[in-house]
């Protein structure tokens, strides 16, 4: 079974490695079918900070096929990869393409397979933020109602599939991939020396600090947006330090929009740092004592490491981290932002949360899936039925108190481009 596991920026390549390590499991126990693991990385994210540290960090093979494609508009990046994805697939005529996530690579990728009819599985599928203005968003829509196999991280994703009229078969609940990759590379990361390099942890022990992570387009393209959110960190360190490892395009716009003066001079303490490897940021953020970000996957570990999360955002796609873990929607407002650091600075839930499948097992269950598939095609699907019982949807902000979807009005769900949908108790 010849399958072409793609990879492109950044989110995807802890998504990926344990997915490649069962296959490698899989085919070692000598099972049926054994399967030809062809490792495509698109070239969306190409530099050591953004890609290569992560290959080394969590020992991943050298992609067998590099694209390129490089940075560009949302367009121009989705045509270059469909556009040079089309001769490999013609050329390696695989069983099956595997994307992961929700970036532009996972979209085009999905949609170059499809066309020339060749199967799509989607790992973590079924997020839905309900904000049709994010990039993601669409990218999640759009590969979800083409590809063939959907595996998801948890029921609520499930019922958002069924919802949009996929077959209930087709959908296999597997659990957290990342997740693997964190339980798995948990000790390594105890060996990382960053706290000591970041002056965190001497001779007197480990100092409280906050981390920070910014880069979705609705809090850094916008300068008076970004620029108040820069001012809200300078009061949130007059309490703790904070550390900023910072994405490429963050900084870009820092420099764009002249917000150096927030990070400049011996007084200031936000310590802006480069992107961190995989092992690196993963020590940091266990010993946090808040994390404020807008990355989706940042507030799924969050929630394994028992750290309260504040997310930048007015909804998230990964509600189950407000229902069960430590993650708030604070938006990027001063106030919500301040009131959200006060909650987290007090007793404050740390008590760690595993929701169902978070186990570390995800890929195997899933390259037992795929094998199954191979053994027997189509004939394999249906026999898991993900969705039993649902308590909320996607998860939103609104006027300062997070509501699941369920909780709002149908005026306020409308405003939210959130829609209800009725709940099912099998
Ligand atoms: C992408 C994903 C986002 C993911 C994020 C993680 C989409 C639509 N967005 O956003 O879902 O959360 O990656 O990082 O696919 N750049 C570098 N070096 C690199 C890569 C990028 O300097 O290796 C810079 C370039 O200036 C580029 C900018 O970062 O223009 C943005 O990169 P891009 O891949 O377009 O989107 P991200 O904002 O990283």
């Amino acid at each position: 079974m010849k399958i072409i596991l793609v990879v492109g920026a950044r989110p995807n390549f802890m998504k990926i490695a344990p997915i490649l390590e069962a296959i490698e499991h899989h085919n070692g126990k000598g099972r049926r079918p054994q399967i030809d693991p062809i490792l495509l990385h698109t070239g969306q994210h190409y530099d050591q900070a953004m890609s290569q540290s992560f290959f080394e960090d969590l020992g991943i093979p050298r992609p067998d096929i590099n694209l390129e494609v490089g940075s560009g508009g949302h367009a121009e990046q989705t045509g270059k990869v469909m556009m040079a994805f089309e001769p490999v697939l013609e050329r390696e005529r695989p069983d099956l393409v595997l994307v992961v996530g929700d970036v532009n690579s996972t979209m085009a990728c999905t949609i170059a397979a499809k066309k020339l009819n060749i199967a799509v599985a989607h790992v973590e599928a079924g997020l839905r933020s309900g904000d049709m203005t994010m990039p993601e968003e669409i990218n999640r829509k759009v590969t979800d109602a083409i590809a063939d196999y959907l595996f998801t991280t948890d029921r609520i994703a499930g019922a958002h599939l069924e919802k949009e009229g996929v077959p209930n078969g087709r959908i296999f609940f597997v659990g957290n991939v990342m997740i693997d990759t964190l339980v798995k590379h948990r000790e390594r990361a105890k060996q990382s020396t960053v706290l000591e390099t970041l002056g965190l942890m001497n001779g007197e022990g480990l100092h409280p600090y906050a981390v920070v992570t910014l880069h979705r387009p609705s809090n850094v393209d916008d300068s008076e947006t970004l620029g108040r959110i820069c001012e809200t960190l300078q009061e949130i360190s007059l309490r703790l330090p904070v550390i900023f490892p910072c994405h490429p395009r963050t900084r870009a716009r820092m420099d764009q929009f002249g917000l150096g003066g927030f990070f400049d001079g011996e007084k200031s303490r936000i310590r802006l740092i480069s992107p961190l490897s995989y092992l690196d940021f993963l020590q940091l953020n266990s010993h946090a004592s808040v994390i404020l970000t807008d990355s989706g996957g940042i507030q799924e570990e969050a929630t394994i490491l028992g750290v309260p999360c504040l997310t930048l955002r007015e909804n998230t796609e990964r509600p189950i981290t407000v229902s069960q873990g430590s993650n708030r929607l604070v938006g990027n407002t001063k106030e919500t932002i301040l009131k959200g650091f006060e909650w987290a600075m007090g007793p404050a839930a740390r008590a760690v949360v595993r929701p169902e499948k978070w186990d570390g097992q995800a890929a195997e269950r899933i390259v037992e899936r795929l094998a199954r598939i191979g053994r027997m095609g189509s004939a394999g699907f249906g026999e898991e039925r993900p969705v039993e019982s649902v308590t909320h949807s996607a998860v939103v902000l609104s006027g300062h108190v997070v509501k699941t979807s369920n909780e709002l009005s149908s005026h306020e769900s409308r405003k939210s481009n959130i829609l209800s949908f009725p709940l099912r108790k099998n």
